[in-house]
């Protein structure tokens, strides 16, 4: 039995509960002062004061003891929305972004994802191994414990399960972030089926979806349904094949118009329903109904200097909010989703604990780990960060830079910890 202890913790700030929060219980946080947390097996077994672990374990020294100084303890964080399979990358898109082409316009001149594909599908495995590896080190070094993980930039169907494939690869690798991986072959149309677009959505939803989840490697299946890029129609037949699979569905919805994802999300009562940028009352309450997660992607919003997904009305409305970084080549490119928090607070109007609860438990659920990760509680997977700051509004506050001084994932220190 291996067992790790940190102790003299300032501040530990969690959410409770194994399922995501909503409404008013999205911005309840539990703040202990002076605690310490236990772990054994990689399980959380003690979670409370300074003064009751040292009743409780006293003369049971732990294998491995984290002195956090009086510093804050958060969850591990869970990044519910990233595509990190990728080479190449899309600087030369930024000038002509701000001189106002739109994203849409750089797409059907065959930048966009279309030359992310083509990047991608050139490089060799190991390129492209080392390349997804050094992005989820850096995941994990900015606090990302758990990271669900888009294929998308192959779209033939061997360069979607050469996505995935690595990833499962990858996810044999402790000192990463746990990873769950989500079938994206509906990123885009490839370029080989631009007259034909029917016959890819076929292959899609006949072939590659039920591949995947035969030779079990994605636990979700994820379309791009969008005004330009899938349709309803398209994506349903797509997610439906999913579901039939057995994949859990997500869905990228209404990030550029009012698309009909966010209600395609709902009817199918999806995981989640990702970027929300463009919906409206309807949706919101459609939302509500079917228990969906709402992702919200603050970094892209930006990014995109778009308009902002209304996170403040879905909390409202009782839709449980997740906040998550989209880390992608083309519309936000960051592996930091503390990075992007900020802008959950300061452009979508979430308050610090409720964002808290959105990159932790609320992801943790939308992914179907709110029993196993995304609170720090006894029975749950020992993920959390020890931050060099004195209490977690740090994250928001003291911004731009990597706060996150120790990270343990599964009861194991992978990174700093000295
Ligand atoms: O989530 N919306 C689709 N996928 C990404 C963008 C991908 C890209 O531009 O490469 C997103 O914003
Ligand atoms: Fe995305």
């Amino acid at each position: 039995m291996s067992s790790l202890e940190v102790r003299n913790i300032g501040c530990l700030a969690t959410p409770l509960g194994r399922e995501a929060r909503r409404g008013k219980a999205q911005g309840e946080i539990l703040r202990l002062k002076n605690a310490a947390v236990r772990a054994e097996d990689g399980r959380l077994v003690f979670v409370g004061t300074e003064k009751d672990y040292a009743r409780e374990f006293a003369g049971r020294p732990a294998d491995t003891t984290l002195d956090a100084r009086g510093r804050a303890v958060v969850p591990g964080l869970v990044d519910a929305h990233t595509h990190p399979v990728w080479l190449g990358d899309r600087a030369e898109e930024i000038a002509r972004r701000l001189a106002g082409v739109s994203y849409a316009t750089i797409a059907a001149e065959g930048g966009g994802i279309n030359a992310t594909v083509r990047a991608t599908r050139a490089g060799t495995d190991a390129e492209l191994g080392a390349a997804v590896r050094k992005r989820l080190e850096t995941m994990r070094d900015y606090g990302t414990t758990t990271a669900e993980a888009k294929s998308g930039y192959g779209l033939t169907e061997k360069d979607e399960i050469r996505a995935l494939a690595l990833l499962k690869e990858l996810s044999r690798d402790a000192s990463l972030p746990r990873l769950v991986p989500t079938l994206l072959a509906a990123h885009e149309i490839p370029p080989e089926f631009t007259g034909n677009r029917g016959e890819w959505v076929r292959i899609v939803a006949e072939e590659i979806v039920p591949r995947a989840a035969r030779e079990k490697l994605a636990v979700f299946c994820d379309a791009f349904c969008e005004k330009g890029v899938f349709t309803v129609e398209e994506s349903r037949t797509i997610l439906e094949a999913g579901r039939r699979a057995g994949l859990g569905i997500r869905v990228h919805a209404d990030e550029l118009a009012r698309s009909g994802g966010a209600m395609l999300a709902a009817e199918l009562s999806a995981a989640s329903a990702d970027h929300l940028l463009f919906i409206e009352a309807d949706e919101i309450a459609a939302l509500a109904r079917s228990g969906t997660v709402a992702v919200v992607l603050p970094g892209t919003a930006w990014w995109m200097r778009s308009r902002r997904a209304p996170a403040r009305a879905l909390v409202e409305a009782g839709v449980p909010v997740a906040v998550a970084s989209d880390a992608n080549p083309g519309t936000c490119c960051t592996e930091s989703l503390v990075a992007v928090a900020a802008h959950a607070c300061l452009d979508s109007g979430l308050s610090v604990d409720e964002t808290l609860t959105g990159m932790t438990l609320n992801a943790a659920s939308s992914l179907g780990l709110a029993g196993e990760t995304g609170s720090l509680e006894a029975g749950k997977a020992a993920d959390l960060l020890v931050l060099d700051a004195p209490d977690d509004r740090h994250l928001i506050y003291h911004w731009g830079i990597n706060l996150v001084d120790a990270v343990v994932l599964g009861g194991r220190v992978v990174k700093g910890g000295t």
